[in-house]
């Protein structure tokens, strides 16, 4: 990403999420105070602000699903089943004893920003790239909650371990989820191998890291629309870090880990929309893997 420059896919999945919430269908997936919360992190920005105005603009909202058709089909409504997934895990997992959350990439997400003020003895922990998180903190500063820390690293260029064993607010004995939820991708493969390499060492007691992955382009052509493949086509080229499906357990095994459970979009529809017609993004998929 841009070094000086807020992470506009950042801005675009908090949009997204508001977008679907005042979808009749699918409103029901979206928590109100999971909207509060993306209202006051999108209104901390101009960027974030000019993404509020557009989302009560009639123009805007008849178009965004011809630009989904041609970009990425379904892509607003997998934001918000990727993040309610999410959730229910992390809030499990805070049943089961974990009492560290750190959120790699976190992006404009709201879950750590929630999740602090109803769970006061879990510390959670935000990580993202410098230009991103200063209008995060802006956003955050003021409310000033004691168990919610913030800290800038850039993946590519910084190691994750050096970086949270500096940190005073991060604790190695403490039983840890890691986060990274539509992150990876942006990554190359000596990086996102030094990312699973740095968790591991990281903590002395339980960890489990659940994130997300894209699969290659090709595996879910018809979850890429018109233009996206065409500027695929020309590019020749895949950008980012992407493994397929029948191939994460393996990889996770050569970094020393074990994959707990896949979930896919399949999953999503069965748990989240059994009865529900609806146009699914078939391109990303969750792993929790320890
Ligand atoms: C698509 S956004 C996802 C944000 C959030 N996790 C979510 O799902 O709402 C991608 C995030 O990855 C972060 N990111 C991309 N490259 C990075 C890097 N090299 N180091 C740290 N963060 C990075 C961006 O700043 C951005 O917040």
């Amino acid at each position: 990403m841009k070094e000086d420059k807020v992470s506009s896919t950042a801005l675009t999945v908090l949009q997204g999420i508001l977008y679907t919430a005042n979808r009749k269908k699918f409103s029901h997936l979206v928590t109100d105070d999971m909207k509060e919360a993306c209202k006051k992190i999108l209104k901390s920005s101009k960027e974030g602000q000019k993404r509020l105005k557009q989302l009560d603009n009639k123009v805007f909202n008849l178009s965004v699903p011809i630009i989904e058709k041609l970009m990425i089909p379904g892509i607003t409504l997998h934001y918000v089943l990727r993040k309610k997934y999410i959730e229910e895990f992390v809030r499990e997992a805070i049943k089961r004893g974990f009492n560290q959350i750190i959120n790699l990439g976190a992006g404009f997400d709201t879950l750590a920003y929630r999740l602090s003020q109803e769970f006061n003895s879990v510390d959670f922990i935000e990580i993202d790239h410098p230009a991103t998180q200063v209008h995060k903190e802006e956003a955050l500063i003021k409310t000033k909650i004691d168990n919610l820390h913030i800290l800038s690293v850039d993946f590519s260029k910084q190691n994750l371990e050096d970086e949270l064993k500096k940190f005073k607010n991060f604790d190695s004995d403490k039983k840890t989820i890691f986060i990274s939820e539509g992150v990876l991708m942006y990554l190359n493969e000596d990086s996102v191998r030094d990312l699973f390499n740095s968790l591991k060492k990281l903590t002395n007691s339980d960890m489990e890291f659940i994130f997300t992955f894209i699969e290659p382009m090709s595996e879910n052509r018809d979850s890429y629309g018109m233009l996206l493949n065409l500027y695929l086509k020309i590019k020749k080229e895949h950008l980012f870090w992407n493994i397929k499906k029948g191939k994460i357990a393996n990889f996770l095994k050569s970094l020393d880990y074990e994959q707990k459970f896949l979930i896919d979009t399949d999953s999503f529809k069965e748990m989240y929309l059994p009865d529900i017609q609806a146009t699914l993004h078939r391109g990303e998929a969750i792993v929790v893997a320890k």
